[in-house]
């Protein structure tokens, strides 16, 4: 008997086109040396700037709908020099998110073999936590506006609000404290800033309290944003898994990336737990328009993704494969010029699929 796996892919704008094929290469190799068990079958869609641009629309009104009959989407990255990014983002990758309420964006950080941290004292076994971030409200609801434009340019107005229920809270930080019974140590870190944001984030807090509660075998501790931000670069090692509100579990994501040697391996998943909808999983970065079309953008944080999509299908064991051959690749010093090396990006996905064994 085949599994067929239906990927509805979303490569989009900038290095997204250049990543995504080298994520299908690998889908592809597993489906062959799967001897006929596993067939991955993909649906492309352009949607993106340059769609935007020619229809004005980042995605087709059915968009939603036609995305929801797939088992899994494979997003690249979205966003152009053309498009204002608001535009871009609320138009397709925010609007999948939310339309398909994926709140537990799940970000890995490991330190790979053959990668230099920008850290002294990395090592493989310091830098490996995951950040959970919630994914469909907090700071990124989008509530607000901007009016009283008529009084001048310097009389606009603008109102921002974050949106934080407790059902909200609830279910994340559920989310991570499960996660963390899976992961080598079971640790929870919950991070707010409830000294200034004393509504929203005590909320947090306080539905923090009550779920830590029920997981007496996993340790939780609550740590505010900017004393958390040095203790990732400080104590790494301290870091299991680490949970935050959309905004807050954004910006540690990149860091993260960052000292784990590049944004260009960072991967991540925006799940719906229950499987409601499909999920969606893409790349941290964005579109790099610095380096798009020249061939060198680093293909691992897409292939990465790839891992994350197969573990949410149950295809563990090939997780677990893609992940292997990954890091012979960055042991053998196949790496593209974000982590130091000459490699293009087919070049690291050749290597790739080479180690895939
Ligand atoms: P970016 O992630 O595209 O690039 C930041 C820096 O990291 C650049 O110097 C880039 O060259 C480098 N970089 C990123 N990915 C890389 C890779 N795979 N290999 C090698 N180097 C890599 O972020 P930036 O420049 O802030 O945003 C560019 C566009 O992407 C904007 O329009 C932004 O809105 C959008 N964006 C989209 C995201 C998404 O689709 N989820 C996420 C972040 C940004
Ligand atoms: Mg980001």
């Amino acid at each position: 008997m085949t599994r067929n796996i239906r990927i509805a892919v979303i490569p989009g704008d900038g290095i997204g086109k250049e990543v995504v094929p080298e994520g299908l290469r690998v889908l592809d190799r597993l489906a062959e040396r799967s001897g006929h068990e596993l067939a991955f079958q993909y649906e492309s869609f352009p949607w993106g700037c340059e769609y935007y641009l020619e229809s004005g629309k980042m995605m087709d009104d059915d968009g939603l709908n036609r995305l929801a009959e797939f088992d899994a989407i494979y997003f690249g990255a979205v966003g152009w020099p053309t498009v204002p990014d608001h535009v871009a983002l609320w138009g397709l990758r925010l609007a999948i998110c939310q339309g398909f309420d994926q709140y537990a964006c799940i970000r890995p950080v490991q330190l790979l073999p053959g990668i230099t941290s920008p850290l002294r004292n990395a090592t493989e076994e310091r830098i490996d936590w995951v950040v959970v971030r919630e994914n469909t409200e907090g700071e990124y609801a989008g509530i607000g506006g901007r009016n009283l434009a008529s009084r001048g340019v310097d009389r606009e107005v603008a109102i921002q609000s974050a949106l934080f229920t407790a059902q909200g809270c609830e279910r994340i930080i559920r989310y991570a404290f499960e996660l963390a019974r899976t992961r080598k140590r079971q640790k929870v870190t919950s991070i707010t800033k409830s000294n200034a944001q004393q509504y929203a984030m005590t909320l947090w807090d306080e539905t923090f309290a009550r779920v830590s509660s029920e997981y007496p075998d996993v340790d939780a501790e609550q740590g505010l944003v900017d004393a958390m931000a040095a203790r990732f670069v400080s104590h790494p090692e301290s870091l299991e898994v680490v949970v935050a509100s959309n905004l807050f579990g954004d910006i540690l994501s990149d860091l993260g990336s960052a000292l784990a040697g590049s944004m260009g391996i960072a991967a991540s998943a925006n799940l719906d737990p229950e499987r409601r909808h499909p999920s969606m999983f893409e790349p941290v970065h964005g579109s790099a328009p610095d380096i798009a079309g020249r061939g060198i953008a680093n293909p691992i944080a897409a292939i990465w993704t790839v891992a994350l999509m197969l573990d949410h299908l149950e295809l563990g064991d090939e997780a677990t494969a893609v992940m292997d051959a990954i890091k012979a690749t960055t042991a053998a010093g196949v790496l593209t010029p974000d982590l130091g090396g000459t490699a293009t990006t087919v070049e690291v996905g050749d290597a790739v699929l080479s180690n895939l064994t």
